[in-house]
């Protein structure tokens, strides 16, 4: 039989990584680097055609050293962190970055000190807001620090129809109408600075359309899709002429399965990604997104338990998210390998049906990717840094570090 081209491929990368993992003990995450500077290369381009700066997601990226490489690839275009927890942000500035968005708020005392400490100590950051409640927290701490905090608004993009909800739970502040007095009601705090907005689209950046795994809702998602862009666009737009008016210095907006798109419009001043870098398995699955694997673990085959099945030993690492099968991993090489779905992914080993024709033999090791980019992080202590087929170095991951900033 006559191998076509992607199976020729594909045999050869799991040669590649192969040799590449020789002697390393499993399990361990690898980042394909190759795969990855070309997925950095690729956003940053789009965004930069659009002549906007790209914000990294650091939630799906999870390793100070791979961030940095982010930043140089991006090269200007590359600007700022989009981080995910106020000790986190800490934790990254005492590293050396700075250009630090806050997305998710938080009303906890001790994290609005912490962020007020690190204005104090030269920090340019920011942190997303939408309520009364995370307002008084900051201006509190603010106003006993003696520094100005930049706060920056979410408005709710989501899509509601029929009675429906499409898109993130996060914002109350659903329209125009409810942002511009809240950004007003800012202003009245002397230890706090209306700095901007952020509207995350979830409903479009966040949702694959060619899902292999629930074939059906495809044609629903891109319906969703295709109704949502032009009410996110009018509500942006709208946004931005009011919140100018306000002082509005920063708007951030899109995400890796939108930022093709949102960076297009003229009133954000800077897209987010994260996710395509290492384009965890769910990124595979956008009809209008061409991003390469470039994060895997590798499992060592341990057993046999039938001619067509091998176990691995570990693998159950499952994603967050709407619970359903693809937010299991994937078995990514050897090609056309795949778990069975009555065990999935299992909690210390995991069976793989093996493709026709796949030999393979006990310790080999079988390659699986995450559903989610970052995620893969917290099970790892390090990235083994793949080039060709060698390891050319090693990027240390917030658990590496010893840090888990979600408990
Ligand atoms: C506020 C915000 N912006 C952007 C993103 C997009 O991140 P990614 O590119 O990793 O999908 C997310 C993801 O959840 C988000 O919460």
């Amino acid at each position: 039989m006559v191998a076509s081209r992607a199976e020729a491929g594909n045999a050869q990368r799991y040669e590649r990584l192969r040799r590449a993992l020789d002697g390393v003990a499993l399990p361990a995450a690898l980042v394909d680097l190759d795969a990855f500077d070309e997925n950095a290369r690729a956003l940053f381009a789009v965004a930069k055609a659009a002549g906007k700066t790209v914000r990294i997601a650091t939630k799906s990226v999870r390793s100070p050293a791979l961030t940095k490489r982010l930043l140089e690839l991006g090269d200007g275009v590359a600007r700022g962190l989009m981080t995910y927890a106020a000790t986190e942000t800490a934790f990254l500035f005492a590293r050396g970055f700075n250009d630090l968005l806050l997305a998710y708020p938080t009303v906890q005392k001790s994290d609005a000190e912490i962020l007020c400490g690190l204005v104090q100590n030269g920090a340019t950051l920011s942190i997303v807001v939408d309520g009364k409640e995370q307002l008084a927290s900051l201006a509190a701490a603010a106003a006993k620090a003696s520094v100005r905090l930049n706060v920056l608004v979410e408005v709710d993009m989501s899509l509601r129809l029929l009675g429906q909800h499409f898109g993130a739970r996060r914002s109350p502040l659903r329209s125009v109408a409810d942002a511009v007095p809240f950004a007003d009601e800012i202003a009245k705090f002397p230890s706090l600075r209306f700095y901007g907005a952020m509207c995350y689209e979830g409903q479009i950046a966040g949702v694959a359309d060619k899902n292999p795994f629930a074939r059906s809702l495809n044609g629903p998602k891109r319906i969703i899709k295709k109704l949502s862009r032009p009410r996110v666009e009018k509500t942006r737009r709208d946004l931005a002429a009011e919140l100018k008016a306000r002082g509005m210095v920063l708007f951030n907006g899109g995400g890796t399965g939108s930022l093709h798109w949102a960076a297009k419009e003229p009133w954000l001043t800077e897209v987010t990604a994260g996710s395509g870098f290492l384009c965890s398995h769910l990124f595979d699955y956008y009809r209008d997104l061409a991003l390469a694997p470039a994060a895997y673990f590798a499992l060592q085959v341990v057993r046999r338990p039938s001619p067509t099945m091998v176990t691995c030993h570990g693998g159950g690492l499952v994603a967050s998210g709407q619970a359903g099968a693809d937010r299991l991993p994937v078995v990514a090489l050897p090609e056309g390998c795949r778990l069975l779905p009555l065990e999935g992914a299992g909690e210390v080993q995991t069976p793989v049906v093996l493709s026709n024709g796949t030999e393979i033999a006990l310790g080999d090791p079988i390659f699986f990717r995450h559903a989610k980019a970052g995620e893969l992080a917290e099970h790892f202590s390090e990235y083994l840094l793949v080039r060709g087929d060698r390891v050319e170095g090693r990027a240390p991951t917030y658990r590496g570090l010893g840090e888990c900033f979600l408990g």
